[in-house]
């Protein structure tokens, strides 16, 4: 077997076998395959796509290029959470201790943030002391005794996607479907999880800007899932205005706090405890080894009302403490989050207008608060924790000429007038009142 011919049949359109697939993966990561070859095959693969059996000997042989976590001797389903990456989107940070309060075990390896998405390492990060990388041994305490994990990727987990991830960004490759999948299910499933929940956002401030692009996804993960008896559902969700009402580090992981006390914004919430109503259904199926159902709103409700009561009885607030403590963090910052990161610089921006907000677009947000600091351009870049944005009115509410509209922090005032530029050029109202639209807009399964 040749790269060379591996490269062609591809570039023909032909359909690749597994074993010329895994053949190909194995020498990128051995260094046989030279960056020149990778990245002509990457072209290819954008170019004609990959079947469904493409894409899951792709994601095979990217997961088989390193380790997998040890989670033996864990009880309770082994599940996760993945978003595809939004703004504001602090989810996970809620999620995974509300799943741990719930008995589920949650080996989670999240991302950075890049341009005008946010990452949860980011984030946690703001939280004095606390780490994202840990050695295996702090991984298997945090897991045996809190029962989830925030941690960033290991050098030995996938190493074919860190290769092949640096080669797509320099190649105009990222956004491919088949390959964007097999990157994601790779590193999920090399958590040697159970079951798996989906955030396929879709929007302005997405990867995914329209639904025909996100249901493509979203099935091809559910699919591989399915391929590698994973049990994946994803749900498909508003990206179009940034979730929550604040945007950055610090300020997230205030808002995560205010959630995990029930008090956190309602699509924040609303989100929170469908995605947990969807991880209990998960949970259940794992541990009857069935599917998951389809949610009717019966079953939905009460889910839901399960869920609700590991926020009300503080059981998910707890584990949050427990984990900043055991990933080294100061626990003191979850009842005190004056400890946290903040701004030199307070700004507020008042509308110019009045009317009913119609557009809040996530890009444009997200771009502001990059630029007050609170983003990356580069992976190398550093960050300002303390920086961010407090959206004070959100898409449907009505203003007033000269009422505020949002607060921006930072630590560097030079950036405020671009960044208000940026801010305004997404916001449109409108004379009549705006429809709220919903928050999930679709939910795939396996098919059976
Ligand atoms: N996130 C990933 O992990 N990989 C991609 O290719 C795109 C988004």
């Amino acid at each position: 077997m040749r790269a060379e011919g591996i490269i062609r049949r591809k570039r023909d359109g032909e359909e690749l076998t597994t074993e010329e697939i895994s053949f190909f993966i194995n020498g990128v990561v051995s260094g046989q395959v030279p960056d020149y070859q990778a990245s002509a095959f990457l072209m290819a693969a954008y170019l004609k796509g990959m079947t469904h059996a493409e894409t899951v000997a792709l994601t095979r042989a990217m997961l088989e290029s390193g380790e997998t976590l040890d989670l033996s001797g864990l009880s309770g389903p082994r599940l996760d959470k993945h978003s595809t990456g939004g703004v504001g989107d602090k989810i996970s940070i809620v999620l995974a201790p509300l799943m741990a309060a719930m008995g589920m075990k949650v080996p989670m390896i999240a991302g950075r943030g890049l341009c005008h998405t946010g990452g949860t390492l980011d984030k946690l990060e703001s939280i004095p002391g606390l780490r994202t990388t840990l050695s295996d041994a702090e991984f298997r305490s945090c897991m045996l005794d809190v029962g989830f994990c925030m941690m960033g990727q290991s050098e030995r987990l996938v190493p074919a996607d860190r290769k092949l991830y640096a080669l797509r960004d320099v190649t105009a490759t990222v956004e491919s479907i088949p390959l964007i999948a097999a990157s994601i299910m790779s590193k999920k499933l090399a958590e040697g999880i159970e079951g798996l929940i989906l955030d396929v956002k879709c929007g302005s401030g997405a990867f995914m800007r329209n639904i025909d692009d996100a249901r493509k996804l979203a099935r091809t993960l559910v699919d591989i899932g399915a391929s590698m008896n994973v049990q994946t559902v994803a749900l498909i969700t508003d990206m179009d205005q940034p979730l929550g009402r604040t945007v950055g580090n610090a300020i997230e992981i205030k808002e995560c706090l205010s959630a995990l006390r029930g008090k956190g914004p309602d699509d924040l919430m609303e989100l929170t405890y469908t995605l947990a109503a969807w991880a209990l259904n998960l949970g259940d199926a794992v541990e009857e080894e069935r599917l998951p159902m389809p949610m009717k709103d019966f079953t939905r409700r009460s889910y839901k009302h399960e869920v609700m009561e590991f926020i009300e009885k503080g059981d998910a607030f707890r584990k949050f403490v427990e984990f900043i403590d055991a990933q080294g963090g100061d626990p003191d910052v979850a009842f005190r989050p004056t400890g946290l990161p903040s701004a030199s610089e307070v700004h507020q921006l008042k509308a110019t207008d009045e009317g009913f907000i119609k557009r809040l677009d996530a890009r444009a947000v997200g771009d502001a608060a990059m630029l007050l600091g609170a983003g990356r351009c580069r992976m190398e870049d550093s960050i300002d924790h303390g920086a961010g944005i407090m959206l004070l009115k959100k898409r449907g509410d009505q203003i007033a000429a000269g009422e505020p509209l949002a607060t921006f922090y930072t630590n560097d005032p030079s950036k405020l007038k671009e960044a208000e530029d940026i801010f305004r050029s997404g916001i449109e109202l409108s004379d009549r009142d705006v429809a709220r639209s919903p928050l999930v807009l679709e939910t795939l399964l396996e098919k059976t």
